[in-house]
């Protein structure tokens, strides 16, 4: 990433972290509609043609995202997954949509979903077959980027299944490049480090100047049990994975899975909160045609999606750990502080935690202005260093606040300290 910055005059160019891909695209974290947790390989048209893999359902997703305030909330790309092709490329070596389930074929689906004013992703596999066995790209690299290009498709999800890891990275580098090639902005959303982790450490500034995310670890389930597995695995690597984000590449811990079954409201507000903390990209897996207005709300909380978009473009980290809350931490532009308080503890009622606790309370010296925005909105006013004010959480449930330091002597320090120092406020 290189930030430019103006001193008396003169343009002076810095690089704070490895080079982004250069694609223009996803300098901030994507916000869309992905059909795979919640629609899987249904292709049951005859039986389910309401849930089945077809271009019915992104259109009727992509009218949704229009009527129900969807894009207007920042939601734009309508992605497809796996399931989509037929099992035979066509007679030119081309991927072809079964043509049952996608009549219009993929080319008039991006029409459609570009007349709404909104973007079109798709999938496809670095390997011999995608994962639930449709043709891979293997040896078609180029022909499978030109083909996404000419149909006008704006993002490609590129699993990993069906190749030998230390393939991986060549197959991905080759995959990037061929999208280049095509002249067309593509947005690359990788999974090479999620393959890559079981046998090698993967190398961050490959993967960052390569894909537009990607990534680091298994699917999402519709349960909070997947949900505090994929927050652990993030926490137990952020020193790897985090200085890694940044304008045009992100970690992508996968879907977000609010408004379905699995997750109480308090674990829906939880994974929507850490999402934002880890500047993860929003994804949404359900039925926004079927959808409980509490979970709408929260997808569409203006203050919650302001820190997942926050322009300073750095991702968060766990803070602390103990006594079974989590404190999570993202520095945010203008100086200010989100703070995530997660109550792990799955008995009992509402805890107390004090806002003195927080490691990154020391920078409210000597004061901060508070506002919590989950689990509802609420300006706490201006709290004193000293201040015993306690927060209550919900079992599973977080607390979301944002902190702004109101002492200018103080205030310069804060996430420079928080993003060059982070290992030294990590309390384990
Ligand atoms: C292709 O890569 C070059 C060099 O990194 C970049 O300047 C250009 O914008 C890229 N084009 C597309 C379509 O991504
Ligand atoms: C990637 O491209 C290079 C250069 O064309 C080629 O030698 C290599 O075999 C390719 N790797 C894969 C996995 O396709
Ligand atoms: C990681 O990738 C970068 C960029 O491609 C390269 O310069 C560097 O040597 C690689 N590091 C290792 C340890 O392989
Ligand atoms: C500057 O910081 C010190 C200690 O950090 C604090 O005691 C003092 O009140 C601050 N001054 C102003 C003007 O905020």
């Amino acid at each position: 990433m290189w930030g430019v910055v103006c001193v008396f005059g003169f343009v002076v160019v810095m690089s704070h972290a490895a080079e982004a891909l250069d694609n223009g695209l996803a300098l901030k974290p994507t916000m869309g509609w992905l059909h795979w947790e919640r629609f899987m390989c249904n292709t049951d048209c005859d039986r389910d043609p309401d849930n089945c893999i077809s271009e019915r359902l992104y259109m009727q997703m992509a009218d949704v995202m229009v009527k129900e305030g969807w894009k207007d909330a920042g939601y734009e790309y309508v992605c497809i997954d796996d399931c989509w092709p037929s099992h035979q490329r066509d007679a030119q070596g081309r991927l072809q949509a079964d043509p049952n389930r996608f009549p219009g074929g993929i080319k008039k689906l991006a029409d459609y979903v570009h007349s709404k004013g909104l973007k079109l992703g798709i999938y496809a596999d670095v390997g011999k077959k995608t994962c639930a066995g449709y043709p891979g790209s293997f040896g078609y690299y180029e022909t499978d980027a030109q083909t996404f290009a000419d149909w006008g498709v704006d993002l490609l999800k590129y699993d990993g299944c069906y190749l030998d890891w230390q393939l991986l990275g060549e197959g991905y580098i080759n995959m990037s490049k061929a999208l280049n090639k095509t002249g067309k902005s593509i947005l690359y959303s990788c999974e090479w480090p999620l393959y890559e982790w079981p046998f090698h450490q993967p190398n961050y500034t490959a993967i960052r100047e390569t894909c537009n995310h990607w990534r680091n670890f298994a699917d999402v389930y519709d349960s909070w049990s997947s949900i505090k597995t994929i927050l652990d695995w993030s926490a137990d690597h952020q020193d790897i994975i985090v200085p890694a984000a940044g304008p045009g590449g992100w970690n992508d811990p996968d879907m977000l899975v609010i408004g379905n079954f699995g997750l109480s409201h308090d674990q829906q507000e939880s994974q929507m909160a850490l999402w934002a903390i880890m500047a993860a990209p929003l994804l949404m897996s359900n039925d926004l045609r079927d959808i409980c207005p509490r979970s709408k709300e929260l997808l569409q909380n203006k203050h919650i999606i302001a820190i997942s978009q926050d322009p300073l473009g750095k991702q968060g980290y766990r803070t602390a750990k103990m006594d079974s809350f989590e404190v999570w931490e993202r520095p945010l532009s203008e100086k200010r502080l989100a703070v995530a308080i997660l109550n792990k503890q799955e008995i009992g009622g509402p805890r107390g935690y004090l806002l003195a606790a927080i490691p990154g309370w020391k920078f409210c010296n000597p004061k901060c202005s508070v506002i919590q925005i989950l689990p509802q909105y609420k300006d706490m006013g201006v709290q004193p260093i000293q201040s015993d004010i306690m927060v209550h959480v919900n079992p599973s449930g977080t607390t979301l606040l944002t902190l702004t330091p109101t002492s200018s002597n103080t205030t310069g320090l804060h996430w420079q300290d928080m993003s060059n120092k982070r290992k030294h406020t990590t309390v384990l």
